[in-house]
């Protein structure tokens, strides 16, 4: 007879419950590899990354650009989304299909089996960027969980509670890993530590995280 464990742990082992709510899925983005890259190629050629400037005035280390509907973006004014890329004055590139695909399969097991993302913050590390404990709060409708790609080289992922000052679990996220965290643990803080130097064989001296939200 199968015991308490067996029935609320997920049967594949590349998963890994990080919270209530919180999964993390190994390796889930490699077979999505090659179009990823492509369609990221095609994407930073109408809107490149830049590094954007937060409301107190710190230029970030991490350079960022969006697809979809909705961009999120930084300035002196504050947080928000916007139809519009602010650099070039036109809509943020379409939501490639195979962006989309990874999401839907990657949140359909973490238990969100109707998220359909309107938004994708993509951020590029170098090595030395970091990303401090935040939570993503600027979006509409919590019930849509974050899914959040890793590419490239390794980083390690703090994740946290709903207080700043929780304690965080530290997870090393490699090339294909995949996070999704939402229901009760949607508003978690979270992080990426200075990204260490390295070179990937397909990505190359970076790290490519992709966010996606439901944001409108
Ligand atoms: C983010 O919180 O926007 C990015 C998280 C990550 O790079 O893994
Ligand atoms: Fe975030």
């Amino acid at each position: 007879m199968p015991d308490l464990f067996d029935i609320l742990a997920p049967a594949d082992p590349a998963t890994e419950i990080m919270a209530e709510g919180a999964m993390l899925l190994r390796g889930a983005a490699l077979p999505f590899e090659k179009d990823l890259l492509a369609a990221l190629g095609q994407i930073t050629s109408q809107s490149p990354f830049r590094h954007m400037v937060t409301p107190g005035g710190f230029t970030m280390s991490v350079a960022m650009t969006n697809c979809g509907t909705a961009g999120w973006i930084t300035d002196r004014t504050g947080y928000r989304y916007d139809r519009n890329d602010p650099e070039t004055g036109r809509p943020w590139p379409a939501m490639p299909e195979c962006f989309l695909d990874l999401a839907v399969e990657a949140a359909t097991p973490a238990g969100y089996p109707d998220f359909r993302p309107d938004a994708c913050l993509i951020n590029r590390y170098e090595p030395g960027a970091r990303l401090s404990l935040h939570q993503d709060r600027n979006e509409r409708d919590f019930a849509n969980p974050i899914v959040s790609v890793s590419l490239g080289l390794p980083a390690t992922f703090q994740f946290g509670g709903l207080k700043r000052n929780d304690p965080v679990k530290k997870y090393a996220l490699r090339h294909g890993d995949v996070a999704v965290w939402g229901g009760p643990s949607r508003l978690f803080y979270h992080g990426v530590p200075e990204l260490k130097d390295g070179v990937h064989e397909t990505v190359g001296r970076m790290r490519i995280n992709l966010t996606f939200r439901g944001a409108l």
